[in-house]
């Protein structure tokens, strides 16, 4: 068995059997206690807050583990300054103590595919994986010149699904910014919740310009801006803005 086959399956071990207890309560105290803040204190968030919380954010699932994902930590002054403008210069931007941009990078897929197979061939793993990133990804998500693959997968899909079931997306790139739009959503989120678990809190963004924030982060027209996150210590006056609304869950929650 090569060094590598042993870590992969020591790893497997440990997310299989030696599992950490968890205090639910604990995990529950994170998701109640994390709200939108709209102003934050000057307070400075150590840097291996943010740099674990950057970590546990790109540990969020992903579709077929491609990672078509960035997330900029803003720290250049001057973009900073720039980016607050295209976040409207709304209070939970311009009192944030660190900006982030997560960006959705649908263009990325056949790099990271090829990272993927280039990390299945050093690791001998298994064919099943292999045959998945250069047979199936490639047909899934590649939508050809003017979308003219798409087309023909869309017509494919539409008759074929009249005899069995078949994933019916992507077969645009519209397809492609929702597919990869779900996953950092994930990355976001994991971003907020551990940022909460350290003590600090955070502001989700879509009121922003996303032309100017790609202008600003020199992205190419391709790349999805996601979300725009403030974060930074909750000024505990007015950093909360009113009470959590939530409507009745019997609205949302459906047993069928
Ligand atoms: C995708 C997304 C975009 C949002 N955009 C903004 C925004 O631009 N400005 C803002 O103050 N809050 C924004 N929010 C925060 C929501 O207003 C907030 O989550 C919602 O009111 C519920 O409040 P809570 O997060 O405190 O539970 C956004 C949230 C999400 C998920």
């Amino acid at each position: 068995m090569s060094s590598n086959n042993i870590i992969q399956s020591s790893q497997n071990k440990k997310h299989n059997n030696h599992l950490p207890k968890i205090n639910y309560k604990e995990f529950e105290k994170v998701i109640k206690s994390r709200r939108s803040i709209r102003f934050f204190t000057k307070e400075v968030i150590p840097k291996i807050v943010i740099k674990n919380s950057l970590n546990n954010a790109l540990l969020a699932p992903n579709s077929s583990n491609l990672q078509v994902w960035e997330i900029y930590w803003v720290k250049n002054l001057n973009k900073k300054k720039k980016l607050i403008e295209a976040c409207l210069s709304q209070p939970a931007a311009s009192t944030a103590k660190e900006l982030f941009v997560f960006v959705a990078r649908p263009d990325n897929w056949k790099r990271n595919n090829k990272l993927m197979l280039d990390h299945i061939k050093k690791n001998n793993l298994n064919s099943k994986l292999f045959n998945y990133y250069s047979k199936i990804t490639k047909i899934v998500y590649s939508q050809g010149f003017l979308n003219l693959f798409g087309y023909i997968k869309k017509i494919l899909v539409i008759i074929i699904g009249l005899f069995r079931v078949i994933p019916r997306e992507p077969t645009s790139f519209s397809d492609m910014k929702i597919w990869s739009q779900k996953s950092i959503a994930l990355a976001c989120q994991n971003f907020m919740l551990s940022m909460r678990a350290y003590g600090y809190d955070t502001c989700p963004m879509e009121g922003m310009d996303s032309l100017k924030v790609k202008k600003i982060l020199n992205l190419p027209s391709r790349a999805q801006i996601s979300m725009v996150i403030g974060a930074g210590r909750r000024d505990k006056k007015k950093g909360v803005t009113g009470d959590q609304i939530r409507f009745d869950n019997n609205l949302f929650i459906k047993i069928v």
